[in-house]
């Protein structure tokens, strides 16, 4: 057994798992703002609308926004849009916005028009633990774009397969 803290074995163990890739998108009274989260999954399919969960860090300044507007857009990247994922991740260098596409939901959230899917989502669940506040989102409306294969982030490395 390796003997790294069970704090740096837990986040050795998490890196390890593959996950699909997410852009997180919000507008409101808190701003536009969009980060890049891995963190989702889905909760219900009728509850009475289909939602979500999606975890983020309490330091983000995007969670701050994504709370205040009580709304969030979660467009699932396709394997090419590592530029996007990178520029969300806060690795880019111009605006995050600048690299996509984006139109209105109905929530008033940038959707990314060439998403493999978009759930544009209210809050109606939301708790703080620990260094994550957990969302649950209920779908206002769901996008989908033509079955491509989607960005993946395991072994903090990205396997994007092209197109
Ligand atoms: C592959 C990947 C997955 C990530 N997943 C999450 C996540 O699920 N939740 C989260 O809060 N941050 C996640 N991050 C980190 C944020 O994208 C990053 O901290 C970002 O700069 C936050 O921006 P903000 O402070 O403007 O909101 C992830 C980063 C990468 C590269």
């Amino acid at each position: 057994m390796s003997d790294l803290d069970l704090r740096a074995r837990f986040l050795d163990g998490m890196s390890r798992a593959a996950a699909s890739v997410h852009v997180i998108t919000t507008d409101g009274p808190g701003g536009r703002a969009g980060l890049t989260a891995s963190a989702v999954t889905s909760v219900s399919v009728d509850t009475p609308k289909p939602s979500l969960l999606v975890c983020l860090n309490r330091a983000s300044r995007s969670a701050a926004a994504i709370l205040e507007n009580g709304v969030f857009c979660v467009n699932l990247l396709g394997g090419e849009q590592v530029a996007l994922a990178e520029a969300f991740a806060g690795r880019g260098t111009g605006e995050r916005f600048d690299g996509g596409t984006w139109i209105t939901g109905p929530t008033g959230c940038p959707v990314l028009a060439d998403a493999l899917v978009a759930w544009d989502c209210k809050i109606t669940k939301s708790e703080l633990v620990g260094s994550h506040h957990v969302l649950i989102g209920e779908a206002e409306e769901v996008w989908l774009n033509a079955p491509r294969l989607p960005l993946i982030y395991a072994n903090r490395q990205w396997l994007h397969p092209a197109g």
